[in-house]
């Protein structure tokens, strides 16, 4: 398998934190540290600090994400947020799926497939979030789960589409924990995501869609897990608040 088929892909997921006066100070800090990457930079920021980052990205390799999508074009969804309305805002990126939104939000593989549809059929691309629980993981049903969860998110996803979608393996017992997986389990994670691909659209496909590791990933460990053959660069929530950090696991995906 040819790791450089697939372009790595580095990607904040800023979660519930920063206003729009720090989303300016932070992007800014951030340009000059990046600028020289040989990978995707992307930062998912919350709604309201979408207008803040695309100005402050400007004219720089950084992209700008949101965190989530609604699934339906316009409408009666009190709070909600389209793809069109993202794309209208500059964004190219959204995070679909993540097990926060699962865990807290009522997400369900139904909800996370409409919302993948919703995205890539509006010209973004989305991140899809898949991954096991500590307890899941514990019964032995880590590969199981994870090619369910995968199949699920891309249901009626064309293999055209694909090229417009990342699959980010994020073990929950990882996630902001300080516990990261090994890089021999984020290489079994993804591969088994990777399979997954492939049982669906054939092996050639599987090989070209990128698939990143997340869960407490930082400037320590990054090298050693970007390295795994299945692994494409990262999904980054805590480190991505810091632009020293963020860039050294950048500069890790780039070699
Ligand atoms: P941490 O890097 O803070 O563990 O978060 C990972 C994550 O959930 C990214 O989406």
């Amino acid at each position: 398998m040819d790791k450089k088929l697939r372009k790595a892909v580095i990607a904040g997921n800023w979660k519930m934190n920063k206003t729009p006066a720090e989303t300016t100070a932070l992007i800014n800090e951030m340009k000059p540290l990046v600028k020289d990457a040989d990978c995707d930079v992307v930062l998912c920021v919350p709604y309201v600090d979408i207008a803040a980052a695309v100005e402050a990205a400007k004219d720089s390799n950084i992209k700008i994400g949101a965190e989530n999508v609604h699934f339906k074009a316009s409408g009666a969804y009190t709070g909600e947020i389209s793809a069109e309305m993202l794309v209208a805002s500059g964004v190219e990126y959204v995070v679909v799926g993540h097990s926060e939104r699962r865990q807290y939000f009522g997400e369900t593989d139904q909800t996370v497939n409409l919302r993948t549809l919703a995205a890539v059929n509006a010209g973004l691309t989305a991140i899809v979030c898949v991954g096991e629980t500590l307890e899941q993981r514990e019964l032995g049903y880590t590969e199981t789960l994870l090619k369910y969860q995968t199949k699920m998110a891309l249901t009626n996803v064309t293999a055209d589409q694909l090229k417009n979608i990342i699959v980010a393996y994020e073990p929950v017992w990882a996630i902001g924990t300080g516990v990261t997986a090994t890089a021999d389990q984020a290489d079994e994670g993804n591969g088994f995501v990777r399979a997954a691909i492939a049982e669906v659209y054939g092996e050639d496909v599987a090989n070209s869609v990128t698939v990143q590791y997340g869960g407490s990933m930082n400037a320590k460990n990054a090298d050693e897990l970007v390295a795994k053959v299945n692994v494409d660069g990262g999904l980054i929530g805590g480190a991505s608040l810091k632009a020293e950090d963020f860039s050294i696991i950048v500069k890790a995906a780039s070699k």
